[in-house]
């Protein structure tokens, strides 16, 4: 990663970033798989690798776009199998994002990566589901989770994995689309999103991470997608700008994954402040934390660094990241009052 000198943070604005009641709403779980647990996982389950130790592994996370990160992405959750492994994963996650002020995350996972490897949709789902459980009551973090859709398969594999999950859909709170996004459009994925709508999930999808502003257009238009994920491309088309800020449909940005494929060479080229300052509903995550270099803290800090933002800025993503939440207002009106209560009570 090509991440530019920056001058290091003052005390008070890192430990307001660090601290804050915040969301984390773009975060796959397989992407939370550490090389040590990836390892571990493998030993558990008799699974070989093409990886000789945890070193060598961590050394193949230097991508050069999204496909070359998925190719390992995928190797890695192939360690995946039983329904301990799946708690094991997501247990891993919550704990480190609790500790890092996130009051609520909503929680990607890819069920075809695993049901294609022979794995039954409860077995993902009730492994994932039961961590949060644990965590709501020990740590006091709360979650929800969203299926997503691979893009690089096709809409009929789509239909029948909503099909297999309809037995599990009170653990959901909506559907998602990710993989490969180049080449698949959102349109590809029209009648599955009806679908899940219907249902009563709610819809939200990858685009515009390195797709063009076209298919954030579709997301919204053809799958009624409340939130895009990433939708960095935005700023290729004035409309499209003026059409979010007009509604506030959210960007879920993800700043370190963003360098760390080549969408930017460095921190300094993100248009995440320009994109706030024009009056978006724009917030940080960590997509892959394992892979990318930082879990959502990093990613605020190394944003931080790289584009001199200030408290301001930082209250204000985090608000957005309580605002993009599909929670009730009345959890949002709560988690808005102790971000500000925090705010009030740094010295
Ligand atoms: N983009 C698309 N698909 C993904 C990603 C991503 O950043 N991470 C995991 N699946
Ligand atoms: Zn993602």
């Amino acid at each position: 990663m090509n991440v530019q000198a920056t001058k290091p943070l003052n005390t008070r604005l890192e430990t307001l970033l660090r601290g804050m009641p915040k969301t984390e709403l773009h975060i796959h779980i397989e992407g939370s798989l550490e090389p040590e647990l990836i390892f571990a996982l493998a030993k558990r389950n008799q699974v070989t690798l093409p990886f000789k130790d945890v070193d060598s592994l961590r050394a193949a996370y230097d991508f050069k776009d999204l496909q070359s990160f998925l190719d390992i992405y995928y190797a890695g959750a192939s360690v995946l199998l039983e329904e301990e492994d799946f708690y094991d994963m997501t247990w891993a996650y919550l704990k480190r994002a609790h500790s890092e002020g996130v009051v609520y995350a909503e929680i990607f996972f890819d069920p075809q990566t695993h049901t294609h490897r022979g794995v039954a949709v409860s077995t993902v789902i009730e492994g994932i589901d039961r961590a949060c459980q644990h965590a709501k009551t020990t740590l006091g973090i709360e979650s929800a989770l969203i299926m997503c859709f691979l893009r690089h398969l096709d809409e009929d594999d789509a239909l029948k994995t909503l099909q297999e999950a309809l037995p599990f859909l009170d653990r959901l709170i909506g559907v998602g689309l990710d993989s490969s996004e180049l080449g698949h459009p959102p349109e590809k994925f029209e009648r599955v999103f009806a679908k899940a709508r219907a249902l009563g999930l709610k819809a939200v999808a990858h685009a515009g991470e390195e797709g063009p502003a076209a298919y954030i257009w579709g997301a919204l238009k053809a799958l009624g997608a409340e939130r895009i994920d990433h939708g960095v491309q935005c700023v290729q088309d004035d409309q499209l700008l003026a059409e979010l800020k007009r509604t506030r449909v959210p960007l879920t940005v993800c700043p370190l994954s963003n360098v760390k494929l080549c969408v930017y060479d460095n921190l300094s080229q993100h248009p995440i402040k320009k994109l706030l300052d024009m009056g978006l509903c724009v917030m940080v995550n960590s997509d892959d934390p394992a892979y990318f270099g930082g879990y959502i803290n990093d990613n605020y800090i190394e944003l931080f660094k790289a584009l001199d933002m200030n408290e301001d800025d930082a209250i204000a993503l985090a608000a957005c990241s309580i605002e993009a939440a599909f929670v009730p207002q009345s959890k949002k009106d709560l988690w808005l009052g102790q971000l500000q209560a925090f705010h009030q009570s740094l010295t």
